[in-house]
């Protein structure tokens, strides 16, 4: 089966009205954050950042299957030398609009160079907030095991009486707390860390992901034919990585040059074209690129 590659250009408030109700698998984006980087494609104030995206997040809302998953990678800047918050204040907003906030993944940024600031150290970590319409969605655990390393070696070797019977029905979670059930086992399931240099070799954006952000959470939230959406998608990775993965995506960005860009790099696509097909003139100004 072909694997569709839809794009849209424009403010993703608007375009996302164009997408179908409970159409989309997994949407993996990265905004643009609070008054950063403001010379490339505009910054949202810290104190306008909520109003600016719930807009947008209902429209997310609408059109996440119920089993589908939304994360949202963000991180708030300092702001007169202390930390802003609007990721807090978003969380919180969204919950009120109906997301379930499910997780908070942490990307470490290994590669993030030395630095020296009077009152911190370097930043070297970005959130990946998840947020689902209910309690259960498709997750496929197995797909993101990594091996179980050396430490397993020692600590497995040394093992208490609590580590081996330790209670599991308190807290629900079964077979996971008991670490002896661990022993002579190969791979283990991941933690909630990603250990992930950025990227540094993609000079067509200044703030593309590297390919092995989206790559984990396609692994771990979609199948194969299943639909991906990046409202915000810069240089396309998430695109470029779902197509690979054999997941059809969905892209919008409100820059031409990205759009151009990414139609460049993904041929062949199918562009936006609305049903039954309008003439190029019937077309919303926003919408008319994408069936040139
Ligand atoms: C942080 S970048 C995303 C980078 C992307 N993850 C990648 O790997 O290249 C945010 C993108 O959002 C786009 N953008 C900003 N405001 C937008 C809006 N209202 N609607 C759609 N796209 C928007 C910007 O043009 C920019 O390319």
């Amino acid at each position: 089966m072909e694997i569709r590659t839809d794009l849209y250009l424009g403010d993703s408030k608007n375009m996302l009205k164009k997408l179908k109700d409970n159409s989309v698998d997994l949407i993996v984006t990265s905004p643009p954050y609070a008054d950063q980087r403001k010379s490339t494609y505009g910054g949202i104030h810290p104190d306008k950042y909520v109003e600016w995206f719930l807009p947008i997040s209902k429209e997310l809302l609408r059109v996440l299957k119920p089993t589908g998953t939304f994360v949202l990678n963000i991180k708030e800047k300092v702001v007169d030398g202390e930390r802003s918050t609007y990721v807090m204040e978003l969380i919180i907003a969204m919950r009120k609009q109906g997301w379930f906030w499910t997780e908070e993944f942490m990307w470490h940024k290994k590669n993030s160079y030395p630095g020296k600031w009077p009152n911190r150290f370097r930043d070297s970590w970005e959130r990946l907030l998840q947020f689902n319409k209910q309690k259960h969605f498709n997750m496929y655990q197995e797909e993101v095991m990594v091996p179980m390393g050396d430490w397993a070696k020692t600590r497995l070797k040394k093992l208490s009486e609590t580590d081996k019977t330790r209670d599991n029905s308190k807290v629900g979670s079964g077979f996971g707390k008991n670490i002896s059930n661990w022993v002579d086992r190969e791979m283990a399931y991941p933690s909630n860390v990603l250990h992930l240099a950025t990227e540094c070799n993609n000079k067509k954006h200044s703030a593309a992901f590297p390919e092995e952000l989206p790559e984990w959470f396609i692994k771990l939230f979609t199948k194969e034919q299943d639909v991906v959406l990046d409202p915000f998608m810069g240089s396309g990775t998430t695109l470029t990585v779902a197509n690979r993965m054999r997941r059809h995506s969905i892209g919008i960005d409100i820059i031409p040059e990205y759009y151009d860009m990414v139609r460049e790099q993904l041929k062949p696509v199918a562009l936006y074209i609305l049903e039954p097909k309008p003439t190029y003139e019937q077309i919303e100004p926003e919408g008319r690129i994408a069936i040139r």
